[in-house]
């Protein structure tokens, strides 16, 4: 089956070399495939998606993603662009912008038409619930709608992988089932493939496949 993101043995550090936070990852994904990524905090979730994004470059060790290479291609920033959504634990939109705004931005950088923007963004908005909340400046937004907006934002470029970092960590129980129902509708009714990084056993259990980190190694992979 047709590998998504492949991690080889990657290593990172901090600090030069000082704090060592991925000893050894690898890693594989298939397309399609629903992956949770576990452990407790400060095992090197975070890094690792970072590192799968491009966000962060490695010390050794190899990561391709829809057969890009990320660590060594000149292409990082277009994989960015088309092929990676990426959804922060604590939403990270401009809160003196709409919603509408933050959600057309990732269109804009990436050359889309914003007219079909503005199609997908309504689509999205109303499979998400915030319709009613595109013409709000984010910092008047509740938390629940911050990170609806934020998976807006995410899927805008329709991309074939999306990360998620504690996507619905900032939200309380009832707006985090809510939030994590939509998130997984979205990305299986799509058929793509998502990574996400939690620490929510109960979350984990809803994906195809949980990985378990620790002390930034892979210490489990189960069905
Ligand atoms: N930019 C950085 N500089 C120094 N240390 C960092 C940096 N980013 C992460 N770390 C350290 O790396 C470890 C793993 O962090 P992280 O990947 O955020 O873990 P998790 O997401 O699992 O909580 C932590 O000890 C953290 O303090
Ligand atoms: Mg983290």
């Amino acid at each position: 089956m047709e590998q998504q993101v492949w991690v080889e043995n990657v290593w990172k550090s901090f600090d030069r070399g000082r704090i060592e936070v991925l000893k050894g990852v690898s890693l594989g994904v298939t397309k399609g495939e629903i992956i949770a990524l576990c452990g407790t905090s400060g095992c090197g979730k975070s890094t690792l998606l970072n590192v799968i994004s491009g966000l962060e470059e490695v010390d050794r060790g190899d990561v391709r993603v829809s057969g890009y290479n990320v660590v060594t291609e000149s292409t990082r920033i277009d994989l960015l662009r088309h092929h990676i959504g990426y959804v922060f634990q604590f939403h990270h939109l401009m809160s003196d912008l709409t919603l509408a705004e933050n959600c057309l931005v990732p269109l804009i950088a990436s050359g889309g038409r914003r007219s079909d923007g503005m199609v997908r963004l309504h689509e999205l908005a109303a499979a998400t619930g915030v319709e009613h909340r595109l013409d709000r400046r984010v910092r008047e937004l509740s938390g629940g709608e911050r990170q609806r907006g934020a998976i807006v934002r995410s899927l805008m470029n329709d991309p074939e992988l999306l990360l998620c970092d504690e996507p619905t960590g900032a939200l309380d129980e009832r707006n985090r089932e809510k939030v994590f129902d939509l998130l997984l509708d979205l990305v299986r009714a799509r058929g793509r493939t998502l990574v996400l990084a939690t620490h929510d056993p109960d979350l984990a259990s809803r994906c195809d496949r949980t990985v378990r980190m620790r002390d930034g190694r892979i210490e489990g992979d189960s069905n």
